[in-house]
Parts: structure tokens; C-alpha cells; sequence
């Protein structure tokens, strides 16, 4: 957990309620956490969810690993504590876009489940939607996959602490749902994502 170092600050609550916000917007804000191994597929599926629901008229938004580490998570690499600093930003940024009454979809490898745990928490306790998506697929498939040729690399000993190879990777326990990539087709994986929202009364 992050420590306070700030002091002398003080909360101030507006006016705008989230009742207020949720009938501006038209819908209610929450929070879908991707987690998996990197090629599981989690960015893909993300945008096809943030397209399907751009094209049911709600107001959605994309959080993904490699794009956010291009500019607000910049200064952080790969090391136990940076990816505890990473996830620990982006379950922040995601409460306050959830808060805005946005749709919002993370998709980040978070391997710890105690970064994972303390997101939820943070979104518990302001009452904020959080679903916890596993997007599995095993680690040879992944491999086989292998997009951006970094397994072949880490395989290599050319990347050091790769999430899978020699660095561990921690599944959900309950997550709200999993998608298996490996069977599952990148619209029935969005498909399955939807009908979740549409059962907690999300869209
Ligand atoms: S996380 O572990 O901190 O959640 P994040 O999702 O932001 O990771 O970034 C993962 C992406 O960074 C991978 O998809 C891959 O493209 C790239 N990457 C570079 N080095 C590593 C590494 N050592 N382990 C995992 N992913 C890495």
C-alpha cells in the first residue's frame, strides 16, 4: 500500500452526486479488469467490448498495459515493486473514470494478485462496479502466439523477469468471469463480457 505523504490536505466533496452523474451520463460507471499472460489476448478483447459498446450508445474507454507505460506510467519498468506501482495507479485512474460514469476497460497483465485485491478494495469502498475478467489462455499457446517475438526473447535469456517465463504470474481466484481465448472467438469473448454487464444491470 501506497504511504500518505502529503499533509495538510483536505477531501472536498462537490455537489454533484453520483445519482447526478449516473442520469447525465446515462448509464453507470464501472470497472473491467483484465488480467492474463502477455498474448493472452487481453488488449484485443478490450477493444472489441469498447467497440460493442460505443455502437449500443454507452460511453466506454480503454486502459491498456503497453499504451498507458508510454506516458503516465512512463518511469516504471518491470521489477516487483513497478509492477505493484503500475497497477496500484491504474486501479486509481479506473476508480475515477468509473466515478465519471464511464465504462472503463483495463487491460493489464497485474500477475499479483494482491495488487489485483487492493483495486477491488479501493472501488468496494466507494461503491464502485469492479469485475475481475481472467482472460486465460495457456502459457504454450501464448507462446505460440507470440505477437511482439518477446516469449522468444525472454526463451533467449534477452529479456530478464518476463511474466510466465521466469517471472510468476498469479490467477484469479474468483474472478468474476473467465474467458478462455484459446476456444473462445474474440466476439464471443466480448459477447460473454456484455452479457455480464447486462446481468449486473451495467448497460
Ligand atoms: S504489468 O505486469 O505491470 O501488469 P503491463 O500489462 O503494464 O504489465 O505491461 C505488459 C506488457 O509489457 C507486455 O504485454 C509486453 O508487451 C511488455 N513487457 C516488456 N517486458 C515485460 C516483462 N518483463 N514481463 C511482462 N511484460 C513485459
Amino acid at each position: 500500500m501506497a504511504e500518505q505523504l502529503a499533509t495538510n490536505i483536505t477531501w472536498h466533496d462537490g455537489d454533484v452526486t453520483p445519482d447526478m452523474r449516473k442520469e447525465n451520463m446515462g448509464q453507470q460507471g464501472a470497472s473491467l479488469w483484465l488480467t492474463g499472460l502477455s498474448a493472452s489476448g487481453k488488449s484485443t478483447v478490450a477493444m472489441a467490448l469498447e467497440k460493442l459498446l460505443l455502437s449500443r450508445g454507452k460511453h466506454a474507454y480503454c486502459l491498456d498495459g503497453d499504451n498507458i507505460r508510454h506516458g503516465l506510467n512512463k518511469n516504471l519498468g518491470f521489477s516487483a515493486e513497478d509492477r505493484a506501482e503500475n497497477i496500484r495507479r491504474i486501479g486509481e485512474v479506473t476508480k475515477l473514470f468509473a466515478d465519471s460514469g464511464m465504462i472503463t476497460i483495463n487491460s493489464f497483465i497485474s500477475p499479483y494478485r494482491v495488487d489485483r485485491d487492493q483495486a477491488r478494495a479501493a472501488h468496494d469502498e466507494s461503491k464502485i462496479p469492479f469485475f475481475e475478467v481472467f482472460v486465460h489462455c495457456p502459457l504454450e499457446e501464448a507462446e505460440k502466439r507470440d505477437p511482439k517475438g518477446l516469449y522468444k526473447k525472454a526463451r533467449a535469456g534477452e529479456i530478464k523477469g518476463f511474466t510466465g517465463i521466469d517471472d510468476p504470474y498469479e490467477a484469479p481466484e474468483s474472478p468474476e468471469i473467465v474467458l478462455n481465448t484459446h476456444e473462445q472467438s474474440v466476439e464471443e469473448s466480448a459477447l460473454a463480457l456484455m452479457k455480464m454487464l447486462e446481468d449486473h444491470g451495467i448497460v
